[in-house]
């Protein structure tokens, strides 16, 4: 093993820490279309499920677009949440949008949700509107038990130019994502580019992993030649930088998330 790979070993290991006294971690994985992002988070998720089973779960998905949570290989573990009252739909894109009953167990408030939520599964919630994950993952802070959290496309939910009101609302969000490290918490988050995420939210990450075709952030260590050099490989895996602070090391994601039944399925918001 290389050096780089035994740091990006111990990176990977303060990921999945459950230590109090280090705390939870914030993690954003960057990279081109395609290039796995999806599939690190699933990795995450997998790792998850099987070493600590008692915990809970929460996946963040898209509106209107394919259920990533489909290319999980354990799709008996996938439970689908819908907020009372907020007209969620779920529709077939290989049955002309026709509904479709995911089986979606409905909450009121957060901490029905949160009482609702099963341990060892992964528990993919739909607020009706992307932005509430701001305040879910406000109340998830002070829960006092490990929780773990899997959002896709970051960038919806913090965006870098975010319109009046939603600016203060992400100004807040920042704060929040500072305590991550001082509670019990595993947040993952992805977006294709380091500059679509509002900075005052980026600067609160701790272990940053770029995939093949990211952009490199002013602050890394790693270079963007580095970045170009990555290796893409459908059947092997591509390959990562894990960067933590001033350390970096190169690592591949082995296991291939494809899509499965059910990939075809979306979300949607009736007017
Ligand atoms: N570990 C992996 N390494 C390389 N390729 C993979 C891996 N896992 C899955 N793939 C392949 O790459 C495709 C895209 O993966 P994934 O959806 O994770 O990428 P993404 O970066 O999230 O894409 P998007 O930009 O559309 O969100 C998958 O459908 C699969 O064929
Ligand atoms: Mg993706």
């Amino acid at each position: 093993m290389t050096k780089s790979e035994k740091i990006a070993q111990q990176i990977l290991g303060r990921i999945h820490n459950h230590d109090r006294d280090q705390g939870g971690v914030l993690t954003e994985t960057t990279g081109a279309q395609g290039s796995a992002k999806t599939a690190v988070n699933l990795a995450f998720t997998d790792y998850t499920l099987k070493n600590f089973p008692k915990e809970k779960i929460f996946w963040s998905e898209c509106y209107d677009a394919p259920l990533q949570i489909f290319k999980l290989k354990n799709i008996d573990k996938i439970k689908f949440f819908i907020q009372k009252d907020k007209k969620i739909v779920f529709r077939n894109r290989d049955d002309h949008l026709r509904h479709i009953d995911l089986h979606p167990i409905e909450f009121t408030t957060f901490s029905d949700l949160y009482e609702k939520a099963k341990p060892g599964h992964v528990n993919v919630v739909f607020f009706g509107d992307r932005l509430i994950w701001m305040e879910f993952i406000k109340y998830l802070r002070s829960i006092g038990e490990w929780v773990h959290i899997y959002i896709e496309e970051f960038s919806e939910i913090a965006p870098m130019f975010p319109h009046a009101d939603l600016w203060h609302k992400v100004k807040e969000f920042a704060k929040t994502l500072k305590d991550v490290r001082k509670c019990m918490m595993n947040m993952h988050y992805n977006s294709q580019q380091v500059s679509d995420i509002h900075y005052e939210c980026r600067n609160k990450v701790m272990i940053k992993i770029f995939l093949p075709g990211a952009f490199k952030d002013s602050h890394c260590r790693v270079t963007q030649l580095a970045i170009d050099n990555l290796e893409r490989n459908y059947k092997k895996g591509n390959q990562a930088y894990l960067v933590q602070g001033g350390e970096f090391g190169k690592t591949r994601f082995t296991d291939i998330y494809t899509p499965r039944s059910g990939y075809h399925y979306e979300s949607h918001v009736q007017e």
